[in-house]
C-alpha cells in the first residue's frame, strides 16, 4: 500500500535564484577574454593535432613545441586564436585548452577521470552551478577542475584526500587552470573514511574516487542534504556490487543506478570515414544513489533490478510478474 503526504504549495527550490550577497569576482576560467595575458593556459595548435602543445605563459620564459622556440613575452597580449610562426617556421593558432585537453596534459601520479566518465559524473551526478559537494579522493585533481568549473564561485567544493602530496599537486592544478585559487575551493587532508568534518556537511553532493566507497556511506547519509546524490567512480565490477548492496541495505537509497560508458573516436578524412584503430575498452563504472529522509526498505531499490529480469522471473506486489496474472 502507497501513502501520499498532502502536497503543499509549489516547491521552494534548493537554492535561492540569487545569492544573498554578490559573488566574489570570477576566476580565470570563466573571466578570461579575447586576448592572452600572463598566467593563463596556452594551446600551440596545428591542423590535424587537436591537443596539441599547451603550457601557462609566464614572462621571460619559452615554449619549446617539438623543436620549435616561442618567447611567451611574444605571445603575451596575442589574440586568442592568432596565427604565430617561429623562428624555425613553424606555424602554431594560440587557442585556450579545453578543460578535457589540459587535465590529460597536466602533472598527474594518479589516474584522472576521463572526459566521458567526468561526463557522467557531471550529468548523472546533476553538479548543478551553486551546489555544495564534497570529492574524495582528489589524485591530482583532474575530476576536481570540472566539479569547480560546474558549481562555480556561487557553489562550494570541499576535497578531501589522505596524501599531502596529492593536495599539493590538485592545488597547483587548479591554480594553474584557474590563475589563483579558486574561491569556492577547500582541500582538506582527511581519510573519507574515517569521517566527513562537520563543516562540510548540508551537502547537495558526495563524489568518491576511493577504492571502497561503502565505508563512506555512515558519514554520507549524515553529511548530504535529503534528496542529495551518492556519486562513486569504481573500476570493477565486484566493487560496484558491493557498494549496491551496501546502498540498499541502508533503506535510504531507493534510487541507485551504475553507467559504464564505451567511447569511440572517428577519423572523419576526405576520403576514408572509420572509427579510430584503437579504443579504450574499459576504465571503470560510475553509480549514483539518492538520499531520501526516512528508510522505504530495501527491496523498494531491489524491484528497479528485478525489471531487468526475464519475464515472469520477477514478482512484484502489483501482481504483474509470475503468475499475479493482471486483470
Ligand atoms: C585515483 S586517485 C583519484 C583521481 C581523481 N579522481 C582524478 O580524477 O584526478 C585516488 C585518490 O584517492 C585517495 N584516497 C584513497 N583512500 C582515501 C580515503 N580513505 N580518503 C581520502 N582519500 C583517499 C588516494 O590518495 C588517491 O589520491
Amino acid at each position: 500500500m502507497v501513502s501520499t503526504a498532502p502536497m503543499s504549495t509549489p516547491e521552494a527550490p534548493d537554492h535561492p535564484a540569487t545569492p544573498p550577497e554578490p559573488a566574489p569576482a570570477p576566476p580565470g576560467d570563466e573571466a578570461r577574454g579575447p586576448t592572452f595575458r600572463a598566467g593563463d593556459p596556452c594551446a600551440f595548435l596545428q591542423p590535424g593535432q587537436p591537443a596539441g602543445h599547451m603550457t601557462v605563459l609566464r614572462p621571460g620564459r619559452t615554449a619549446n613545441v617539438r623543436g620549435h622556440l616561442l618567447r611567451h613575452d611574444d605571445l603575451i597580449g596575442r589574440a586568442v586564436g592568432d596565427v604565430v610562426t617561429s623562428p624555425q617556421g613553424g606555424v602554431y593558432a594560440l587557442v585556450r585548452p579545453t578543460l578535457a585537453a589540459w587535465t590529460a596534459f597536466m602533472p598527474r601520479f594518479a589516474r584522472a577521470l576521463d572526459p566521458r566518465e567526468v561526463a557522467v559524473v557531471l550529468a548523472h551526478g546533476d553538479v548543478f552551478a551553486g551546489a555544495r559537494v564534497l570529492e574524495a579522493g582528489v589524485g591530482s585533481g583532474g575530476l576536481t577542475l570540472a566539479l569547480l568549473r560546474a558549481v562555480g564561485v556561487g557553489g562550494r567544493l570541499v576535497s578531501y584526500d589522505v596524501r599531502a602530496t596529492s593536495l599539493e599537486t590538485a592545488a597547483g592544478n587548479v591554480a594553474a587552470w584557474f590563475g589563483g585559487p579558486h574561491p569556492a575551493h577547500v582541500l582538506r587532508e582527511q581519510d573519507v573514511y574515517a569521517a566527513i568534518d562537520p563543516r562540510d556537511h548540508d551537502l547537495d553532493r558526495v563524489v568518491l574516487d576511493v577504492p571502497e566507497p561503502w565505508r563512506v556511506l555512515p558519514h554520507a547519509r549524515a553529511a548530504l542534504r535529503p534528496g542529495g546524490l551518492f556519486v562513486a567512480f569504481l573500476p570493477t565490477i565486484l566493487q560496484v556490487h558491493g557498494l549496491c548492496e551496501a546502498l540498499r541495505d541502508t533503506g535510504v537509497f531507493p534510487e541507485i543506478a551504475t553507467w559504464e560508458t564505451l567511447q569511440r573516436r572517428w577519423h572523419v578524412g576526405r576520403r576514408s570515414v572509420r572509427p579510430e584503430g584503437d579504443m579504450s575498452g574499459h576504465t571503470g563504472f560510475v553509480t549514483v544513489a539518492r538520499l531520501v529522509a526516512a528508510p522505504m526498505g530495501a527491496r523498494a531499490a531491489e524491484r528497479v533490478s528485478d525489471a531487468d529480469q526475464p519475464e515472469g522471473a520477477a514478482d512484484d506486489e502489483a501482481g504483474h510478474g509470475a503468475g499475479g496474472g493482471a486483470e
